[in-house]
């Protein structure tokens, strides 16, 4: 038999196909990432981990790739030149980063750093980001969108930010908004850049398609932008409006949406350019999607499209339409986040604790000839055969039922109970493996997958660093980070740290059909056993709460140098318990006053000795200032 190796890992997780050229299987059977796609030069992720462990930098970690981000920016950036020059479209592209999608300081700043060669901008959804980016952004005439709820010193400190050199521009999402920004420009003495937020009726496809349609949350609806603009020119201030936006969701999955709602977009915008003249950028928001499965599907977690194609539609659309019409075309914009961010970050985890799942198969008879229902399981699982499969099972199904019954009532013990539960488990592997060859399987065992699966627990909160994946059930990739050259003879799920039952993983992607456990290696008694969930630059971090107060990850930012070596750019340390409770009110220091007063207690009634209380109370200190995860 041929043995395994990297290749087959690549093949089995899928790594070339959702890894976009940032990730892969070295021959060392260690995943490697190529910050800067060059092949050529790689870093050994597990060996990163190693590193970071002996520095001690305890898991989970989430490694960002600053060099990944300046990757997606040439790549958004050089297929939108590429779709300008073959088009000859008359106008140019600007790439705006939109800081919801992780506003960590340090990605903004790789992002700003990366965009240095290109049209960049910024977009804001709210006050606080609003006031984080003004003080960021450091060259003049740099572009601001301002999107999101806005009160009136929202609207104040935009708008002031012209007078520092910005370009902000206030793009109207509710009508009530544009009487509020003139009056409060008139007051503070500043014309104001103004954008129109639309509604298309186009529908987006996937997980965010509520975005556009009528009832979408935000925007203006078509007799809403007309009564704009009219009002605009009413009082003398059309000139102020220069662009017309729109935001179709997030991860739109097919090509087809987008150029629908590309067309609709386009046409608006030459029906508005004709009251407002000086309309020049048209904002075509996010949804450039990524592939997280690596399907190339219009399925959720995929897109059947590349970054080329949607340049090349968004440019044709708009040019086909404008050509049409005799309407010179405007400068594009797109605000793409998690395009732009989501590749760059990999959370990193140990596992800490494996649960087998899949029982053995050589049970002994039970040894008390009083337990009849024991008994008689054991009959039914001895006999049972591909010939008798469904009738057996539904017999063991019904002992299995009645012995919990009698131990409800009193009249089964634990022993019984533990033999005839265990046995049960037995009795449905066994079936499902007779099903194989069975011409009807019983309904019940369908989908029995769950037999077999193991838990494997690690360290790290799905809340804090996933929520994604437990609020609206989005996949990432994920796969063990090492041991690739051995095959993964285990299949299971992965549990987090939390003690909530809806704190796992038990969907995972797969190219064909998304999978209901993941392969996996056995635990090792020596060494430790790294999982690596990729992907998760985008949305992550911030929506992450703080649930069981395990707190934020430590965040490391790594370069590969010119030499190919690792370079740690910022070590970010996540929260420690002092931190944490402290967000949720308690004083730290009257925790150990508190404590202290349990501990004269205890030596008072001797229950503790002075080194003992000592002892307890330089741990409680140092808790208090550790990771608020498991470390080994
Ligand atoms: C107004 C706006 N622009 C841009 C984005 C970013 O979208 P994406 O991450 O899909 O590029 C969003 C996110 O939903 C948004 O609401």
């Amino acid at each position: 038999m041929e043995s395994w190796n990297s290749t087959k890992s690549s093949e089995l997780y899928g790594i070339n196909e959702w890894g976009n050229g940032y990730y892969s299987v070295g021959t060392s059977g260690n995943v490697q990432v190529h910050p800067t796609k060059d092949r050529g030069k790689s870093l050994d992720i597990y060996e990163l981990v190693s590193t970071l462990k002996r520095r001690g930098i305890e898991l989970p970690v989430v490694l960002r790739f600053d060099q990944i981000i300046e990757s997606r920016i040439s790549e958004i950036n050089n297929a939108f030149r590429a779709a300008i020059e073959a088009y000859e479209y008359g106008n140019r592209y600007r790439h705006a980063y939109p800081i919801k999608v992780n506003q960590q300081y340090q990605v903004v700043r790789a992002v700003q750093d990366a965009a240095r060669n290109f049209e960049g901008a910024l977009e804001v959804g709210s006050k606080p980001e609003l006031i984080a980016v003004l003080a960021m952004l450091d060259r003049r005439g740099e572009v601001l969108l301002c999107n999101g709820y806005k009160d009136a010193e929202y609207l104040e400190l935009a708008i002031l930010g012209r007078k520092l050199g910005k370009r902000t521009i206030i793009i109207i999402e509710q009508p009530y908004e544009l009487h509020e920004v003139l009056r409060v420009a008139e007051k503070v003495g500043v014309e104001p850049e103004l954008g129109f937020r639309m509604k298309p009726l186009s529908r987006g496809v996937g997980k965010w398609e509520g975005s556009t349609g009528e009832n979408a949350k935000f925007g203006l609806t078509s007799l809403e932008l007309l009564n704009g603009a009219r009002y605009l020119q009413q009082v003398g201030k059309i000139h102020c409006l220069k662009l017309l936006h729109f935001h179709m969701g997030s991860q739109v999955s097919s090509i087809v949406a987008i150029k629908r709602v590309m067309r609709e977009a386009a046409r608006m915008y030459v029906e508005v350019k004709k009251l407002a003249p000086d309309l020049e950028i048209l904002d075509v928001g996010g949804g450039l999607g990524i592939d997280y499965d690596g399907s190339k599907t219009n399925s959720d977690c995929s897109v059947n499209y590349s970054v080329e194609e949607y340049a090349r539609d968004v440019v044709w659309s708009i040019k086909t339409v404008c050509e049409e019409e005799g309407t010179p075309v405007p400068e594009i914009l797109s605000e793409s986040g998690r395009s732009t961010v989501a590749h760059h970050s990999v959370l990193v985890t140990e596992v800490t604790d494996v649960s087998i799942g899949k029982p053995a198969l050589d049970f002994e008879p039970p040894e008390d000839k009083e337990h009849a229902r024991a008994q008689e399981l054991w009959q039914i699982f001895q006999s049972m055969s591909v010939k008798n499969l469904s009738e057996s099972f539904h017999d063991a199904m019904s002992i299995h039922e009645e012995c919990f019954s009698a131990f409800m009532q009193g009249n089964v013990g634990l022993d019984e109970r533990a033999y005839v539960d265990s046995l049960f488990r037995a009795t449905c592997v066994k079936a499902k493996l007779l099903s194989k060859q069975a011409r009807r399987t019983p309904e019940e065992l369908e989908n029995g997958e769950k037999f077999f699966r193991d838990t494997y627990f690690c360290s790290f909160s799905l809340f804090q660093s996933l929520p994604d994946s437990w609020a609206i059930n989005q996949l990432f990739p994920i796969m063990p980070i090492h041991r690739l050259n051995d095959e993964p003879n285990r299949r299971g799920i992965i549990a987090d740290l939390t003690c909530d039952s809806d704190g796992k993983i038990d969907r995972f992607i797969d190219v064909k059909e998304i999978q209901e456990s993941l392969p996996l290696h056995e635990l090792s008694l020596e060494d430790p056993y790294y999982i690596a969930i990729f992907l998760v630059g985008a949305y992550q971090e911030t929506l992450g709460d703080l649930h069981n107060l395990f707190g934020d990850a430590n965040a490391v930012h790594v370069d590969i140098d010119q030499n190919g070596k690792a370079v740690l750019k910022t070590i970010v340390e996540g929260d420690t318990v002092r931190e944490v409770l402290s967000y949720v009110q308690y004083n730290p220091q009257e925790l150990i006053e508190k404590f202290r007063f349990s501990i004269e207690t205890a030596l008072e009634d001797e229950s503790v000795t002075p080194e003992q209380a000592a002892d307890l109370t330089a741990k409680f200190k140092r808790s208090l200032d550790g990771y608020t995860y498991f470390v080994k």
